[in-house]
């Protein structure tokens, strides 16, 4: 495997709100390969989109950074001056935001916005900017990109709207690449169509992927490795396949052991499982998926929140009670 590009290192972020201090990010290790994709899942609220917006050191007001490191080629984004991390957004590391309001200017046309990006960091001919813009909207499968880019956010679909955000996030080619709920709001096959051109893009750049989703479908389809979230910690952390052949956190297991119905119902969307996670504001001291744990022991109750610990080689689960069931509910529920 290849060494990892993309390093966050016991990363720790919070909101602070008049109702009190949302816990975000809690002590959140990952380590993205170059030329790989990494998949980060959970439930809605488990702090996913907190995580990649500290990636590019974005984490909006009230939020704040308390404690960790963001390693992009083992440089801290951290410490970087506000000009030089804006020379690393966009050429280094590049994101394709959840929300749909913080992606395309209404005002410019697809072209202006592409060609933006181009000329903020490159010293390239207005000639060359207008290729290349070209050149990026049919990479993301955009028919007549010349003519896309004469349009504007209002003349697209839904599908073309998340294609030009992708082309603009990866106009200067990126090493990183952070894709957040990409195809969500899209139908199945539109959403089939931009994986497969997102899949050609990393084959032909050797872009590495950390791809944010709750669509497990997804996950198996995209994911080399993937890390569970869980009330803002990872709970899991393995290679796809072992994930799913042998889960080993409850909570990973309860997610897979409904696979029939996430198979069934199609989309492959994160199944919804008894009871609610806790509040981001109290966390308790204990284990959080403790009140929804169907393995649940006296230990649970008496100790701390438990560490994330290596299983076997590459497998990490936090959890006292791991499961080594070797045939769960969810074995072979890796959808191919
Ligand atoms: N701007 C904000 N102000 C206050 N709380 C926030 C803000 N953004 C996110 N949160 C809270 O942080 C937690 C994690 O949210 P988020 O990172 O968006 O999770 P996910 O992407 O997994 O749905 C949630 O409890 C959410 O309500
Ligand atoms: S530590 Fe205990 S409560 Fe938490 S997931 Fe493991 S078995 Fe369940
Ligand atoms: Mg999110």
């Amino acid at each position: 495997m290849s060494a990892p590009i993309l390093r966050i290192e016991e990363l720790s972020a919070e909101f602070v709100t008049p109702d009190g201090t949302v816990k975000a990010v809690n002590h959140v290790s990952l380590s993205l390969r170059e030329g790989g994709t990494l998949a980060l899942t959970g439930e809605s609220g488990s702090g996913k989109t907190s995580v990649a917006l500290c990636a590019l050191n974005l984490l909006p007001h009230p939020g704040r950074i308390t404690s960790g490191r963001i390693l992009l080629n083992n440089v801290d984004v951290l410490s970087l001056t506000s000009e030089a991390l804006r020379q690393v957004r966009g050429r280094d590391i590049a994101m394709v935001f959840q929300d749909p309001a913080t992606g395309l200017n209404p005002v410019l046309s697809v072209g202006q916005q592409v060609e933006e990006i181009i000329t903020n960091h490159l010293e390239v001919p207005r000639r060359e900017a207008k290729r290349r813009t070209v050149e990026v909207l049919g990479q993301m499968g955009l028919p007549e990109p010349a003519q896309v880019a004469t349009r504007y956010p209002f003349q697209l679909s839904g599908g073309m709207a998340q294609r030009v955000m992708i082309a603009i996030a990866t106009a200067l080619n990126p090493k990183v690449l952070i894709l957040d709920e990409p195809t969500s709001a899209l139908d199945v096959t539109v959403q089939a169509a931009i994986l497969q051109d997102l899949r050609r893009l990393q084959q032909t750049y050797g872009t590495s992927i950390l791809l944010i989703t709750h669509d497990l479908g997804i996950v198996a389809q995209m994911a080399e490795e993937v890390a569970i979230m869980y009330a803002g910690s990872v709970v899991e952390y393995a290679e796809a396949r072992t994930l799913f052949d042998r889960p080993r956190h409850p909570y990973t297991w309860s997610l897979l052991a409904s696979r029939p119905r996430w198979d069934r119902e199609g989309g492959g969307r994160l199944p919804s499982i008894r009871g609610t996670p806790p509040s981001l504001i109290d966390l308790p001291d204990e284990c959080p998926f403790l009140p929804r744990c169907p393995k649940a022991t006296n230990v649970c109750r008496t100790e701390r929140i438990p560490a994330l610990i290596a299983l076997e080689a590459g497998h990490y689960a936090a959890c006292y009670n791991p499961i080594y069931q070797e045939e769960p509910a969810g074995a072979g529920a890796r959808p191919d």
